[in-house]
Formats: structure tokens, sequence, C-alpha cells
């Protein structure tokens, strides 16, 4: 049995506005996705995801998920659960001498499916690594990445952007910008979620940004002036300003608002949030539903986005500077 686990990650500044090549700042945070692998000789794939908030269940596969729909749970969360981790254990197949015929995976994960956390990264990443390091070989976190990108890239039918897998692999604070991934120098983050317990449709959301953008100036200016805004958000965290760090952060959100990708239920957590003494706050990932990204210390945020009527779930999560790794067994 070979396990590794990688983190999931916030948006401190710059979703949307990253897809037309402005710069963007995720943050890894200290919750994971861990994955068991052991290969079989038998070309039989079986998943096992009880953890993926998916109410627990089995999925048993031979090479790809459209040969097993013979499970009573609603197709899009079969995907979720199952096609990156074919993908991922095709594209770890590919990346050794010698590849296994089949492979048994136990997925267990802290991060929400599909609620702006990059669950479906931090599952491929820690896929990769698990069952390329079963099947002998030990990857740089460069080709990890490059493998996981990919793997998004599939099953995401071409939309995918680096942020999601760069940051995964890697850990800590990364400047996006087209294909240009980097680390940045960053203080301690410590970072408060909200989650609502719904998801956005993320390729909605980013077709809805791409309409609003070709029919208004006001939606080509306001994705400039985000881009404008991680720049600045970029040198507030090499200087580890957190107030300015901040104020930024509700900015972002203000931005992203403008564009249509908030909702009321995000919108409320982030008061909540500032009301409470947040250093700032705002949606993270594609909107629409989700999680929001508060920056401040703990109890009194969690307090405060408990008591609101549309929060499930609040939690601290620190900038992780730990990108994927390995666990014992
Ligand atoms: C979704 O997590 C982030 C978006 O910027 C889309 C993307 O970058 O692929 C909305």
């Amino acid at each position: 049995m070979t396990v590794s686990s990688a983190p999931g990650k916030v948006y401190l500044f710059g979703e949307h506005a990253v897809v037309y090549g402005e710069p963007a700042i995720p943050c890894a945070i200290q919750r994971r996705a861990t994955v068991r692998v052991d290969p079989r000789s038998d070309g039989v794939t079986r998943v096992e995801a009880g953890d993926l908030t998916l109410d627990g269940f089995t999925v048993e596969y031979t090479q790809s998920v459209e040969d097993h729909p013979e499970i009573d749970v609603p197709e899009h969360l079969l995907s979720a659960a199952t096609g990156y981790i074919d993908v991922a254990l095709e594209q770890a197949c590919n990346a050794v001498a010698d590849p296994a015929t089949g492979f048994d995976v136990a997925i267990e994960s802290e991060i929400p499916l599909g609620a702006g956390l990059g669950s479906s990264a931090a599952v491929a990443v820690a896929t990769i690594d698990a069952a390329t390091r079963a099947m002998g070989t030990e990857l740089p976190p460069e080709r990890i990445a490059e493998l996981a990108y990919r793997t998004e890239r599939e099953v995401q039918d071409g939309q995918a952007s680096r942020a999601d897998t760069f940051c995964s692999t890697m850990g800590g604070a990364v400047r996006v910008e087209g294909d240009e991934c980097r680390n940045i120098e960053a203080p301690e983050l410590p970072f408060v979620i909200g989650f609502d317990g719904g998801a956005g449709e993320t390729g909605e959301l980013v077709a809805g940004v791409r309409k609003l953008r070709e029919r208004f100036d006001f939606a080509a200016e306001t994705i400039r002036a985000i881009g404008n805004l991680v720049r600045a958000g970029e040198r507030a965290v090499e200087r580890g300003d957190r107030r300015e760090l901040g104020r930024l952060m509700n900015f972002n959100h203000g931005l992203l608002e403008a564009l249509g990708v908030s909702s009321y239920t995000l919108d409320e957590m982030v008061w909540a949030a500032r009301r409470a003494g947040a250093d700032g706050a705002k949606l993270t990932g594609a909107g629409g539903g989700g999680c929001i990204v508060a920056l401040g210390d703990g109890e009194q945020l969690l307090t405060a986005l408990d008591a609101t009527a549309v929060c499930v779930d609040a939690f601290q999560a620190e900038l992780d500077r730990n990108g994927v790794r390995a666990e014992g067994a």
C-alpha cells in the first residue's frame, strides 16, 4: 500500500481573471486528500471513495468509468469521484516504465467536493504521486504538477488552469500567470473558511463571465482591475502586510460580485466574517455557492459564521507550506 496526500487551496486573489491571462495567487491550506494505491495485475481497478462527502460508496470498474454505470448514485457524483482518478491513473501509467494493469485505490478527503477548495486537483495530485511510487518511480514535483494539470484538462474538456494542480503539488503561496507558475514567499496566513453546503457549476460560471466580458466593457475592465489588484496583493504578501491583504481581498470580492459570480449565501458569510473582525473576506473559486475565505484569527470568525443561517461548516485552515507528500501506509 503506497499512500500520498495533497492539500486543497483557496484563492487569495485572482480567480476568473486568471482565465484571461491575469495573474492569480492561490494558497495551499491545511486540508488534505489522502490516496492509498495498491497495483493489481488482473486488469481491474477498484476505487473506494467513502469520504468524498458522497455518503460512502465503493465503485469497481475496469479501464474507464463508462464501463460501470450500474451503481445507485447520481452520474455526476460518480464521475466526480472516479473521473479524476481514472485519468490520473492513466497519466501515472504513461509515466512509468512498467505500468500495472489495475489498482486498488482508496480515497479519504477533508476537502468538500466542488466547493472552490481544489478537491479534484488534490485527489489527482495525490493519486499520481501514490500510483507512480507504487509502480517504483519517484517523479519530481514539477512532473507531478504537469501530469495532474493534464488530468484536470482532460476531465474538464480542456477547461483547466494550472493554478490548483501546481498549488496542491508545491504547497505554500503560488503566483500563476498563464503557464508560468512559481512559489512566492508568504507570511503566516490564518484562514477561516465558511462553506454553504453547495457547489457552483464552474463551467457555467466561467462561461457566464465570458459572455459578460464580450457584451460589456465594464466586465473587461473589471477583469483587468482584478489583475492590477493581484499585483498589489503580491507585494502585500511579500511584505507580510496582513491588513493590506485583507483590504485587497474585500476589493477582490466586490469585483467578483460585479462579474455576477457571488451569491446571497457567499455574501452573507463574507459580511459575517468582516463584522466579526476579519482582516478581509472573499469568495474563493468559481463562486455561485461553496466557500468563502476570511483572513483572521479564529474563534470569533468561526462563531460568527456558525451563527449565520447559511453556513453549514466553518473551519480554520492555515496556509500549508507542504505540497504533495508521502504518508506512512
Ligand atoms: C475555479 O476554481 C477558478 C476559475 O478561475 C476557473 C479556472 O481558473 O480554471 C474560476
